[in-house]
């Protein structure tokens, strides 16, 4: 059997939610990752350094008593938020970035930002601090095709960004197109990437494969071919300027399978070996510690992890579902069918 030890890696995207659903979910983190950046979006959203704290006490209430995972929290950007939100934030030393939603742009983004030029003392701060500004990049227009919105996004939000605000760190979070990809490479420093694994592993044919499957959908939605193509190269390229960030964003089934079905792809039960399984694909399996393990943490500034963990090929089937105390579950992504690498437990 092929087998690959790497340093214990990160994941720059996550969503943990809170509650019964947060106890479901975070294991599968734990047990994988050593470090996670907690997206913001819950009801009603974290958007000060108190409500960071105490987001943050809940995870590590849940986490096993023998843990040392290190859930690093961040704000959500609203119109309201200013210098001091920025400020107190940094002094707490327990956030790590601040994500910017634009209003409307995808789960729980209705507090989001509805004019960037708001938030322009915030991020003045956030600038001078350090503090990364973590984009959803996709415009709202609802005029704008939605395989389009990310492109739009870079035209008409991300490059003047860039530009206005020359030494503030962003990452586009969850890239999804050649665009994305040509504009995170051909960008100042100081401008990263994350990747997930369903845009690395799937394209939009696979929404509607034999019929509608609404736990492949996630916003951004899945792209063409070509634009699959692109992110792998980049995830794989071994440029430091694209790390892993799942996006894991776990939905109680019945809201998935709904009329109205919401976006999210729940991946942290594989969250290390769905990368890999594309790694090897690519023939890049040498490069999967960098971009698993070493370019996130380079790009915040961080330590780089001690421990590590060992990849194996060893094909296992994932489970149809994973129950959540009180009732619900989550489909899983691959739900029933195999993902050919598996974490060593010993
Ligand atoms: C995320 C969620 O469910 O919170 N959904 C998604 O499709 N990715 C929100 C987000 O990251 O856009
Ligand atoms: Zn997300």
């Amino acid at each position: 059997m092929t087998s690959l030890a790497i340093t214990r890696p990160d994941d720059w995207h996550l969503h943990l939610r809170d509650g019964d659903l947060m106890a479901a979910v975070l294991p599968d983190t734990v047990r994988r990752f050593a470090r996670a950046i907690v997206m913001p979006n819950l009801a009603p959203p974290v958007t000060t350094a108190k409500a960071a704290a105490s987001y943050r006490n809940r995870v590590l209430a849940l986490l096993p008593a023998e843990s040392d995972f290190q859930p690093l929290m961040t704000l959500y950007l609203t119109d309201d938020t200013g210098p001091r939100d920025i400020t107190e934030a940094v002094d707490s030393g327990l956030v790590f970035a601040v994500k910017l939603y634009p209003a409307g742009a995808t789960t729980h983004s209705d507090a989001g930002v509805t004019d960037l030029s708001r938030c322009h003392d915030a991020l003045a701060v956030m600038a001078e601090a350090g503090l990364p500004l973590l984009v959803h990049g996709e415009v709202t227009d609802p005029e704008v095709d939605i395989f389009d919105r990310e492109k739009q996004f870079i035209e008409r939000i991300l490059a003047p960004l860039v530009d206005t605000l020359p030494s503030l760190k962003i990452v586009f979070e969850h890239v999804t197109t050649a665009d994305a990809v040509d504009f995170v490479t051909s960008s100042r420093a100081g401008v990263a990437a994350t990747i997930t694994p369903q845009h690395i592993l799937l394209n939009r044919n696979d929404l509607f494969e034999g019929g509608l499957r609404p736990h492949r959908f996630c916003l951004p939605v899945l792209k063409a071919e070509r634009h699959r193509q692109a992110v792998l190269e980049a995830a794989v390229s071994g440029d430091p300027r694209f790390f892993l960030g799942t996006d894991s964003a776990p939905h109680p089934k019945s809201r998935k399978e709904s009329d109205c079905g919401c976006a999210g792809i729940y991946s942290a039960h594989a969250g290390i070996e769905l990368y890999a399984e594309a790694f090897a694909d690519a023939g890049r399996l040498d490069r999967l510690e960098a971009f698993a393990s070493h370019h996130g943490a380079d790009f915040y500034d961080l330590p780089r992890n001690r421990g590590r963990v060992t990849l194996i090929e060893d094909p296992w089937r994932v489970p149809d579902r994973i129950e959540v105390p009180g009732g619900e579950s989550i489909v899983p992504f691959r739900a029933g069918r195999t993902i050919r690498w598996r974490l060593d437990r010993s």
